[in-house]
């Protein structure tokens, strides 16, 4: 079977990855990245890029194109790709707008009575400042359109509110959300249009410090499983995926691809924060790991709506957990081009997976060339072993001024005091 997977993170890297595990599976990956090579052939197509993805498809005789981010499809790639006789695993831009637009989203959320917080939409500047005065603190205030996690603020006071209002309506229309406290967690699921298969959970780090302080990235880490889903809620995260794409079946835009809701796990059960039309990342780095058995063929099926009902993906009975290595300046102005030690030939590191993002490999030399720039995923019987093999292996990989948070998958406020783990200070990191 070949596969054809769009884009070139460390998402990509991941799902290539895990593909190219299975017997008489071939994965190509466009564009790809250097630190795949030995999992994918890359192909220096974009990831927008509908007609060359298309021609790429029929000249290597592809089976299925697995799109991963979320900027394409929200642009239309899977609508593109299609009608070329080809299995998409990724919504149509109709089915995509479910992360395209927030607004949407929540009404979506609304309409078909899948929980979620109480929200109202402002659509210019007057009507945002006057909802920032009056909707009770903190509030939360999103930036209607795709901004790479980074387009929502927590305002705790009036003042935060109101700048954020301010910035936020400049640039479009703003949801104000009711905000909720509780245990945030993503939730994934492989869709055909009509049937859920769920894939499991993941948590991230979204913030860039340790203690969830500091400026919203991309994500700085993720683990799965999350110890604090138990079957019970898990069977309501079920039920709040089969919802959604029912109601997308209904209403005429039938979701294929992976489905990705936001979660927070409140005292009154899981609300929809936001949902998403991909894996996650880092949480795909995660979680693709754990899956078991043959993933191809199924996947495959699904692209072609043909899963044979809802169930569960199997997986194995283990946990993961990925720290991210960040350029100095990130996620502001990251700076490139540092030299990176303690990878090896093939781009990957000793005793832990090793996905990329942002590097080049010069003269045989890796370097840094953006902000995420690699995810160190740890494997192990339960989330400490995970943890422990993950910043092992973290700690051999340095680049200059490199950042990286010490607690990804402790609790809030767990610090790293006594873990016995290389702290990030001692050896390149953050603080130096
Ligand atoms: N890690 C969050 C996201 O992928 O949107």
């Amino acid at each position: 079977m070949r596969v054809l997977v769009v884009g070139g993170g460390a998402r990509e890297h991941a799902l290539c990855w895990r593909l190219a595990r299975e017997d008489g599976v071939h994965v190509w990956a466009a564009p790809g990245n250097p630190g795949m090579r030995s999992v994918a052939r890359c192909v220096p197509v974009a990831a927008d890029d509908a007609a060359a993805l298309a021609d790429v498809a029929r000249r290597e005789g592809v089976d299925l194109v697995v799109v991963g981010p979320e900027g394409p499809l929200v642009d239309g790639v899977a609508d593109a790709l299609r009608p070329q006789g080809l299995a998409v695993l990724g919504p149509g831009a109709a089915a995509a707008r479910i992360e395209g637009s927030k607004r949407w989203a929540m009404a979506f959320c609304r309409r078909h009575g899948i929980p979620a917080p109480a929200f109202e939409v402002a659509e210019d500047v007057p009507r945002a400042l006057e909802l920032a005065a009056r909707w009770p603190l903190p509030v939360v205030c999103k930036a209607d359109g795709l901004m790479a996690g980074k387009g929502v603020v927590v305002a705790e006071t009036r003042d935060e509110a109101l700048a954020a209002a301010r910035l936020l309506a400049a640039r479009g229309p703003v949801v104000f959300e009711e905000f909720l406290a509780g245990v945030e967690l993503s939730a994934f699921a492989l869709c055909d249009g009509q049937r859920v298969w769920y894939l499991g959970e993941a948590r991230d780090h979204k913030r860039l410090l340790d203690g969830d302080r500091g400026p919203m990235t991309g994500g700085m880490g993720a683990f799965a499983p999350v110890p604090e889903l138990d079957e019970a809620t898990r069977t309501q995260v079920r039920g709040i995926l089969r919802a959604a794409v029912a109601a997308l079946a209904a209403e005429g835009v039938p979701f294929v691809g992976f489905l990705f809701a936001g979660l927070m796990l409140t005292a009154a059960g899981p609300r929809v924060l936001e949902f998403n039309c991909r894996l996650g990342d880092p949480e795909a780095q995660a979680l693709l790991p754990l899956l078991a058995g043959p993933i191809a063929e199924h996947w495959l099926v699904a692209a072609r709506g043909g899963l044979p009902g809802d169930g569960d993906a199997p997986r194995a009975p283990e946990a993961a957990l990925g720290v991210v290595l960040a350029s100095p300046g990130y996620p502001e102005a990251p700076r490139a081009g540092g030299r990176i030690q303690g990878l090896c030939s093939d781009g990957g590191v000793h005793g832990a997976l090793c996905f990329h993002a942002a590097t080049a490999l010069r003269d045989g030399e890796w370097t840094t060339t953006g902000g995420r720039v690699l995810t160190v995923v740890g494997r192990g019987s339960d989330l400490a072993t995970a943890r422990s093999a993950a910043y092992r292996a973290a700690a051999s990989v340095q680049f200059a001024a490199r950042q990286w948070r010490g607690d990804i998958g402790l609790p809030p406020g767990g610090g790293r005091e006594g873990s016995g783990l290389p702290d990030p200070s001692e050896s390149g990191g953050r603080r130096l």
